[in-house]
């Protein structure tokens, strides 16, 4: 299937390129961009929702599903961002929130007035559960004056819809449809793995409730019955699924061809191995041994199962993979390069977040009131509230904010990072200096890497197609695994720390070529010695 020979990039449009000067990147900010992209070689894009929004949740607070923001642009920008990608070869994939809409919408609002018809497009209860948002504080807010509560599982101005109404579930295959039509060749659905709730909701004071609303079987038959109302009829669609708390059998579930739900999955385990005790809002080095072991779990159960995992470092909610993994002041390209071959050479569909291919990192901020994102303000205040010095509290936010992510793009050294030239919406960083895009093309080492790395797996089937084994999985500083298909064997090895380390490789992969390194490999030795954050790529062709 072609769609395995794709790689996906995402934008996130805010933060991209500005081309009215108000702050905000827009549409045809991209569409200037796109020469850029086909360089790179990626073939689709997503971008994070570009529909009317109060903004609260920036834009994943819908308003109207059918219309484009006019912060961003307009529908004729749209038509013509479509239009131009496709030139170059590059298709849309957009990012589709159907779990909950803005108090905003017409349908919370037309609910709130008093409309039947619309109550029942949302969960209202006469007593909330002990559920807790996932932004901070109870799961359920005061339903106007009526003495109801409505769920929302985010912010207070997402409600959640009630996927259980059948008049719900078409007004959403709807939206997909029309979205179809303009020539969207991809979805990410948003949390799509919460919109199957109970009838009956009950307390669970484990894991903060998200027991009883994650992953309930009937999320697999709404997602068939969308399917087939909507993108299934077009085998060049892409789907991926954000799965929030979920599990591998699940992920297997939503994605095996055979059972017509979504063409792959991004879950957030391997994101977690630096939480302490489970706890995002802490400051813990990250755990090697459980990365490692996660990535052979879903790897090796994917791949026997028929699954299909999208892989990632990075995206708009999470601190840069630069800082989390790396020794990033010494090893920045090193690190760079070596996770980037960690994801593009395994089995999957792997995902580049706008300025990973510089290795952007982290920006330093100096006050809380540099930060936008209403779950770093609420967390803020949740660690004040525990009884952290405002000093420690602050420390936490800036390992840990989305908005570490949602940074301007770095494209030169002029003001704000090219980004803008007016005041962009949230800060550029001085890193900007150094690290932009048109430093890394004159000699910078992680742009081309990443574009040898999508040119391979155009070329060689078995990065697109292969199965996937473990390898070395008690290596205490290696992640290594094989793939293999019909004639060709792939072995690839990646240094996780910053010392050298010795890897013994199998007879087999000995006299294999070198596919892709980051680190100069004289002779490939039984015995290898890989340099810190080396990675190598070995193949073979039986
Ligand atoms: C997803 C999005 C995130 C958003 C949330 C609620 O996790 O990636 O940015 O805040 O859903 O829509």
């Amino acid at each position: 299937m072609l769609f395995k020979e794709k790689v996906i990039y995402q934008i996130y449009p805010k933060s991209f390129k500005d081309t009215t000067g108000n702050g905000v990147g827009d549409l045809n900010g991209i569409i200037e961009k796109l020469p850029y992209l086909a360089e790179l070689g990626v073939e689709m894009v997503w971008l994070n929702p570009i529909f009317p929004s109060p903004q609260k949740d920036n834009g994943y607070d819908i308003k109207d599903y059918m219309a484009i923001d006019p912060l961003f642009g307009t529908m004729a920008d749209f038509e013509n961002l479509i239009a131009q990608a496709k030139d170059l070869g590059i298709e849309i994939m957009l990012d589709m929130v159907l779990n909950h809409v803005s108090t905003e919408h017409p349908w919370f609002q037309k609910a709130l007035a008093g409309d039947k018809r619309y109550q029942d497009y949302f969960i209202l209860r006469d007593e909330p559960t002990d559920w807790v948002s996932k932004f901070g504080g109870s799961a359920w807010a005061p339903f106007g004056q009526s003495g109801k509560y409505y769920l929302h599982l985010y912010d207070k101005t997402q409600a959640d819809l009630n996927w259980r109404n059948p008049e719900v579930r078409e007004a959403l295959f709807e939206v997909v449809k029309f979205w179809q039509a303009k020539g969207v060749k991809g979805f990410r659905f948003d949390v799509i793995n919460v919109i199957g709730k109970d009838e009956v909701l009950k307390d669970n004071d484990q894991f903060d409730g998200k027991p009883e609303y994650t992953d309930r079987p009937i999320t697999h038959t709404y997602l068939k019955e969308m399917n087939q109302a909507t993108y299934g009829n077009d085998p060049e669609i892409i789907t991926v699924g954000e799965m929030s708390f979920t599990t591998v059998e699940n992920c297997i579930l939503y994605t095996q061809p055979e059972r017509h739900e979504l063409t792959m999955t991004f879950n957030f385990h391997h994101l977690k191995v630096d939480y302490e005790n489970g706890q995002k809002w802490t400051d813990a080095p990250f755990d090697f041994e459980q990365l490692k072991s996660l990535f052979h779990e879903w790897g090796t159960q994917m791949s026997e199962q028929t699954g299909w995992n999208a892989w990632f470092w990075n995206n708009h909610d999470q601190p840069r993979a630069l800082n989390r993994f790396v020794e990033v002041e010494q090893y920045r390209e090193a690190g760079a390069t070596m996770l980037a071959s960690a994801i593009h050479l395994n089995r999957g569909t792997p995902y580049i977040y706008m300025g990973e291919e510089i290795g952007m990192i982290d920006p330093t901020y100096h006050s809380i009131h540099d930060y936008v994102d209403i779950e770093s303000h609420n967390a803020y205040q949740a660690l004040l509230a525990q009884g952290l010095t405002p000093a420690a509290a602050f420390a936490i936010i800036q390992k840990k904010s989305r908005d570490n992510a949602r940074i301007p793009m770095q494209w030169d050294t002029s003001a704000n990072a090219g980004f803008t030239t007016g005041t962009p919406w949230l800060a550029s960083d001085q890193q900007a200096e150094t690290i932009n895009v048109a430093a890394e093309k004159h000699g910078g080492k992680i742009f081309p890497y990443y574009q040898k790395l999508i040119a391979l797996r155009k070329n060689y089937p078995v990065i697109a197609q292969g199965t996937y084994e473990a390898f070395v999985p008690e290596h205490p500083q290696v992640y290594g695994f094989i793939r293999r298909y019909e004639n060709q064997s792939l072995l690839v090895v990646n240094n996780f720390y910053a010392a050298e380390t010795l890897v013994e490789l199998p007879a087999e992969f000995v006299a294999g070529d070198v596919l892709i390194t980051n680190t100069e490999l004289t002779e490939v030795t039984q015995k290898l010695t890989l340099q810190p954050y080396q990675t190598v790529a070995l193949l073979v062709e039986h």
